[in-house]
């Protein structure tokens, strides 16, 4: 199992087991973790799955892809170099750590 910690606008953080090849996205919502709404399912269709990836983990956790760049500009809260949807970031062994911040707004 891998470990993904999100943080809060508050700054609380929530660690969480994640299971490889599951989204960022299904592990903080199979978890109960607040602030990200994933209106579509993980259909790259609604942008409420916002994150930023910490600074840190910014090299590992790979580029976006084309259509996501183009979801995230609906994204509520302010566009970042580390904005990623979550539905479409994977985890995977080399993510056990991954440190992701929730935006402050996802509608
Ligand atoms: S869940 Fe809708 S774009 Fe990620």
């Amino acid at each position: 199992m891998v470990q993904i910690t999100f943080v809060q606008p508050d700054g609380s953080r929530t660690t969480v087991e994640a299971a490889v090849g599951a989204s960022v996205m299904e592990t903080a919502v199979n978890n109960g973790v607040d602030g990200i709404f994933a209106e579509c399912g993980g259909a790259m269709m609604c942008a409420t799955c916002h994150c930023y990836v910490d600074d840190a983990w910014a090299g590992k956790a790979g580029a976006r892809n084309e259509g996501e760049d183009d979801m995230l500009e609906c994204a509520a809260a302010d566009l970042r170099e580390t904005s990623r949807l979550s539905c479409q970031l994977k985890v995977s062994g080399d993510l056990d750590g991954l440190v992701v911040h929730l935006p402050s707004e996802q509608v």
